[in-house]
């Protein structure tokens, strides 16, 4: 990987966001505790790939802390279900996490550019809100290709490249980051509008679909909680990565009243041609 602006495709700042697990779990708790509508992305995931029950190898891309993961271990019950992440650390929880259904489950670390398998011996592939740090994202989904089976599948899931962008006018409101709404998106590598197009170059798209998801954060401390987790903003100093500090200084120019944002989730399912 190369230095970028995006600091979602530059790899120092790549680093520091999954050197521990951390940023994500908190980003992803006031997600998910704001969160209004949008089905379960893990549950989504394993209902496109239901009709792969038993197959004898699943691997689940950028894996992280290994959401995704457990839930495919639970409902597609795979002979072998391999996670892989760059992140050690990320892999270290999803182990911890799995412990009760680890059964044929292993993490390993690797770079998703370059997957440590042989041709056409998985039937499930899953990479979900991993392809948007990859500066070439048709390059790991040509390895995913590769590595299906014959009627293999791979299920695809990233967001829309405008989401959050309410977080961006309210950073903006208050003056913490008046070029936020005017900055590249975190998603702009492969997002819901350019995820068919990278896919169709190398398998078949059977299935895209867009959901909407929405959070109304309780209050400014709530909102506050995300924004100190998302790399995309450039805080005064003192507020990066502090959630009481950025709440305190949105409080300073702002009502302190719910705050609400959308992002589309897109699902994509594509069919490596063959098989029965
Ligand atoms: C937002 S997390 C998503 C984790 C998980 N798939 C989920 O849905 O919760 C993105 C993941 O992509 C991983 N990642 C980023 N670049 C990678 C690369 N070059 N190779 C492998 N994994 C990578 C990160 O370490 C991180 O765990």
């Amino acid at each position: 990987m190369t230095a970028s602006t995006n600091p979602f495709l530059d790899a120092t700042t790549q680093g520091e966001l999954y050197r521990d697990a951390s940023r994500l779990a908190t980003r992803t708790s006031a997600l998910h505790r704001a969160k209004t509508h949008g089905r379960a992305v893990a549950e989504v995931i394993a209902d496109l790939a239901g009709g792969h029950t038993r197959a004898p190898l699943a691997v689940d891309i950028g894996c992280g802390r290994g959401t995704s993961s457990r839930v495919l271990a639970k409902r597609l019950r795979p002979r072998r279900l391999i996670g892989v992440d760059a992140s050690t650390a990320l892999l270290a929880d999803a182990r911890a996490r799995l412990g009760a259904v680890a059964g044929a489950v292993s993490f390993v670390q690797v770079d998703f550019h370059h997957l440590p398998l042989p041709d056409g011996v998985c039937s499930v592939a899953v990479a979900a809100f991993c392809l948007y740090h990859a500066p070439h994202p048709e390059i790991v989904i040509a390895e995913i290709a590769r590595t299906l089976t014959p009627g293999g599948i791979a299920v695809l899931v990233t967001k829309s490249a405008d989401s959050y962008h309410e977080l961006d006018a309210l950073v903006a409101a208050a003056g913490l980051d008046p070029d936020a709404p005017h900055r590249e998106s975190l998603y702009a590598a492969a997002n819901s509008a350019n995820l068919a197009g990278l896919t169709e170059r190398v398998l078949p798209v059977e299935h895209l679909e867009h959901e909407e998801h929405g959070f109304t954060f309780t209050d400014l401390g709530h909102a506050a909680e995300y924004l100190a987790t998302s790399p995309k903003y450039h805080l005064p100093a003192g507020l990066r990565g502090d959630p009481d500090a950025i709440a305190a200084a949105l409080r300073a120019c702002l009502p302190d009243i719910p705050v609400s944002t959308t992002s589309v989730v897109t699902y994509l399912l594509a069919r490596k041609p063959g098989g029965a």
